[in-house]
């Protein structure tokens, strides 16, 4: 959770104001801003880093994908790794995945060349409309006194797979098809082996549907004058079942564990994974959503951009819980069932104060 700050300033008219402006954390940049305004500047108790954990850098898990297809030689050497690091962890990098070097560079580099278009050609797409599949803002608080984050985004979201091309900003098209084409397949095996990892049959999240959708946040984190007054990203852990995350060669994003933020390092090529909070529903607790942020810095700007996994239309009408396979007298379920749109509804009333809704759907708490 973000704790709010002590205000002594106005924080409706200055939100009213920047967003007014339509031109993103990028504009204050280009403006020549040497101070972050108000906004911006988050409680001390959640700049801090871990005293130990400076400079630490994390040997994730890598998981190489080259022979994990079915019926290849090291599947279930690859299933038993994703296990491992789902249970233990909930981050590794992903490597030899089949996404070329060349898309991802070119999907970072139209991710930057879009957010540095002159304001006018991305004001038509500015709005803090949560429905829209394609958006361009700045992830404005909801919460009365929360503080924004020193970053704008790019947000695109594939409905069963599917958005039409015209919808989607001329200047990174061509890039995002392309990529978009690969998230599929990765994230389609990476659905057959979380899937036998949980000890289900291969297909059994793929027919569930629940990661059918996809949803893309297409990050800019300008270069920040005071980048210790701010944060990137606050501390959350994600919503959905798989993020997928490419990130350029900058850093910034941490991760908690045991209690200290680690920095996750950038590895050329290298996809990172995690699970977000419906991952650890459905698997009733066996695999970890684990909580992150990302640093300001002097530097930048830095291109991240994080592919979620959500359900398919179809998926996203029925009740969701834990998996029932999963479950025994011995392993009761942990958390009741919900329906997608209730869940999606909590998030949104909690605003950037992104508390899991753990305890929300937790039986016997
Ligand atoms: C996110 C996120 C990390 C990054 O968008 O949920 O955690 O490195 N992004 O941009
Ligand atoms: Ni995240």
């Amino acid at each position: 959770m973000v704790a709010s700050c002590n205000v002594e300033f106005d924080w409706a008219k200055e939100i009213k104001e920047f967003d007014e402006t339509k031109a993103g954390v990028k504009g204050l940049v280009d403006a020549g801003v040497k101070e972050i305004p108000r906004l911006f500047v988050h409680p001390q108790e959640v700049l801090e880093r871990h005293p130990t954990a400076k400079d630490v850098a994390v040997e994730l898990p890598v998981i190489d994908l080259s022979g994990a297809e079915r019926g290849g030689a090291r599947r279930r050497e690859v299933v038993e790794a994703i296990s491992k690091a789902a249970r233990e962890w909930g981050f590794f990098s992903i490597v030899k995945h089949g996404i070329p070097l060349e898309t991802m560079d070119a999907m970072l580099e139209c991710i930057k060349i879009f957010h540095e278009l002159p304001k006018e050609e991305k004001i038509p797409l500015y709005t803090t409309e949560r429905n829209k599949p394609v958006k361009w803002n700045s992830n404005l608080p909801a919460q009365q006194n929360d503080p924004a984050c020193w970053r704008d985004v790019l947000n695109i979201v594939y409905t069963d797979d599917h958005l039409e091309a015209e919808e989607i900003p001329s200047a990174c098209r061509k890039e995002l098809e392309e990529y978009v084409k690969y998230m599929i397949q990765v994230r389609e095996l990476m659905a057959e082996l979380i899937s036998e990892a949980l000890g289900l049959p291969a297909d059994y999240l793929s027919k569930m549907e629940c990661m059918k959708s996809q949803s893309l946040s297409c990050l800019y984190y300008p270069a920040c004058p005071e980048p210790h007054k701010t944060l990137g990203a606050p501390k959350h852990s994600d919503t959905t079942f798989l993020t997928l995350l490419i990130q350029d060669r900058l850093g910034g994003l941490q991760m908690l564990r045991h209690n200290q933020w680690l920095d996750v390092p950038p590895v050329r090529g290298a996809l990172i994974a995690n699970f977000g909070d419906l991952m650890q529903i459905l698997s009733n607790d066996e695999f970890i959503s684990v909580e992150h942020r990302v640093l300001s810095q002097s530097v930048g700007p830095r291109i991240s951009v994080a592919t979620f996994s959500t359900p398919s239309i179809r998926a996203a009408g029925k009740p969701f819980g834990p998996i029932k396979e999963l479950l025994s007298q011995d392993k009761p379920a942990v958390y009741r069932d919900f329906m997608f749109e209730d869940y999606f509804q909590y998030y949104k009333t909690k605003g950037a104060r992104v508390e899991s809704a753990f305890d929300y759907y937790r039986i016997n708490k």
